[in-house]
């Protein structure tokens, strides 16, 4: 962040762009027909009816000449590649872990975890769950508890770390079960399904006190770790003056086992398993050439290997952690400023925007979150995504688990979007909560048992004093107000 002159803060790019991607600007009526199409499902839309792509930033981060340089030196062997050495390399550097597994992504880091250490009866408490990790611990027959403090819920706060998990919560869980039915505890750097919301050092090595007390693993996913560490340094106590580069080592430090989905952060493809125990090395490293490819290569391209290296590295560059974190900051508070409820404090992953607060009167099971992810795609040609009830599956009774808080994600990719996309998204955005009554609900059309959220399609209902044709109406109000630009 700098200060401008007239005392606003803004996010300084500390990067140049080099190579571009055309975008299309597709018409209100373009994207209306689109998100029909799509099932009113943001996943099922297509990149040329996309103004501005922030479903998510996996996979979308845009590399650096270095990642690029380095991709071309890669060395494709199948067995005993250069590429891997430079990653293990990077691994214990930054990480200094003994130990890597590369993965094809974190998903399937999750799976071989899973496959590895969860058995049926488990308990595995994390601060928050993420979608990919819950469905492969369930299908190993584990239960997932998630014990974030109750602060987490609240998304207008100003607690600046709502992913901590709860020790309390925490100690009478290992009370209950006891334990030996507990592999490990799982701390996600920012807390995804929060809101992207990070985890304090102090809160982490009282985690690690309680686990240590009970010969319990720690296991942290740390796809977002340079996020979380920059949040770290700029709102805890003491770490002011840390370099990021140590509060990841300090953070990862206390883990048995890391993990990462490599896209989000800090390269465009791939993940990786790390660990200082050898032990765990054993149980894992046979799995991966069942379920990936050799161990060198870990089922993606030496190219993404190498890149993975670099990206590594480039994570704990004091400006790269905090870029998208910043970007983000803005993001919030320019929305904030028209009004818009928003997840506050600021996080990582994206601005996230609660759909709660915005159309209250649109129930749960209506689903507000995607009906107005929906909405500002039809306002704007931007792309979020849900992370409310849809995107938690039934029970196994098929009764609807209710999501605690329903958002709309508007991801934030590093390097990738400019401030003139930012202020586009923020007045759009601004016109259709002016227009939020105008906004119904969705229900399914198609819902499959498991992630439901990736391919269901759904269709609009009437609902919060909106008709069932409310994105019709909704895009008859847009053209009305922006004829020249509609
Ligand atoms: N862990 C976290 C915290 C994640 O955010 C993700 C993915 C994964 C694991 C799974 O990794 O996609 O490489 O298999 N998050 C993406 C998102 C999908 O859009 O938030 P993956």
């Amino acid at each position: 962040m700098i200060k401008l002159s007239n005392g606003r803060q803004i996010p300084l790019d500390m990067h140049k762009v080099k190579i571009i991607q055309r975008l299309p600007f597709p018409t209100v009526g373009q994207r209306l027909k689109a998100i029909e199409e799509a099932g009113f499902n943001t996943f099922l839309l297509r990149t040329r009816d996309i103004f501005l792509d922030m479903l998510t930033d996996s996979g979308t981060n845009a590399q650096s000449d270095h990642q690029l340089a380095a991709s071309m030196e890669s060395d494709d062997a199948y067995a005993g590649s250069e590429s891997f050495y430079k990653l293990a390399d990077a691994v214990r550097d930054v990480f200094g872990m003994e130990y890597t597994l590369p993965v094809h992504q974190g998903r399937a880091a999750e799976h071989i975890i899973a496959k590895a250490l969860v058995k049926p009866g488990h308990i595995v408490p994390m601060n928050q769950h993420f979608t990919t990790t819950k469905a492969h611990f369930v299908l190993q027959g584990a239960t997932v508890e998630e014990i974030c403090t109750d602060e987490a819920f609240k998304t207008d706060s100003s607690c600046l770390f709502k992913g901590n998990l709860d020790l309390d919560k925490l100690e009478n869980l290992i009370a209950t079960h006891g334990a030996d039915k507990i592999p490990f505890i799982r701390m996600e750097s920012t807390a995804n399904l929060l809101g992207g919301q990070p985890f304090s050092m102090a809160n982490l090595k009282a985690v690690k006190a309680i686990a240590d007390k009970h010969n319990i693993p720690i296991i942290i996913d740390t796809s977002l770790i340079g996020d979380n560490a920059y949040m770290i340094k700029k709102r805890e106590a003491g770490y002011e003056n840390t370099s990021i580069a140590d509060i990841v080592k300090e953070i990862v430090g206390m883990a048995d086992l890391v993990y990462m989905s490599a896209r989000k952060s800090c390269t465009s493809r791939g993940g990786l398993i790390a660990t200082g125990k050898k032990e765990l090395y054993k149980i894992m490293a046979p799995l991966i050439p069942v379920y990936e490819g050799f161990l060198t290569y870990g089922g993606i391209s030496t190219r993404e290997i190498e890149s993975m290296a670099v990206g590594l590295r480039e994570m704990t560059d004091e400006y790269t952690a905090g870029c998208a974190a910043d970007l983000i900051e803005y993001f919030v508070g320019r929305l904030l400023e028209k009004g818009v409820p928003m997840v506050t404090p600021a996080g990582g992953v994206g601005a996230h925007v609660d759909a709660s607060r915005f159309i209250p009167n649109v129930a749960h099971e209506q689903y507000p979150a995607g009906a107005l992810a929906a909405a500002i795609f039809i306002c704007s040609g931007v792309r979020g995504m849900e992370r409310g009830t849809i995107s938690m599956d039934r029970d196994v009774d098929g009764k609807e688990l209710i999501s605690e808080i329903e958002l709309v994600r508007l991801a934030v990719p590093r390097r990738v979007f400019t401030m003139s996309h930012i202020e586009y998204a923020v007045d759009r955005i601004a016109w259709l909560y002016e227009h939020r009554d105008m906004i119904g609900g969705l229900t399914f059309d198609y819902e499959p048992e498991m992630l439901r959220f990736f391919i269901g399609r759904l269709k609009p209902i009437a609902a919060g004093g909106a008709s069932e044709n409310w994105p019709q109406e909704l895009a008859q109000a847009f053209i009305k107000d922006f004829s020249d630009q509609a």
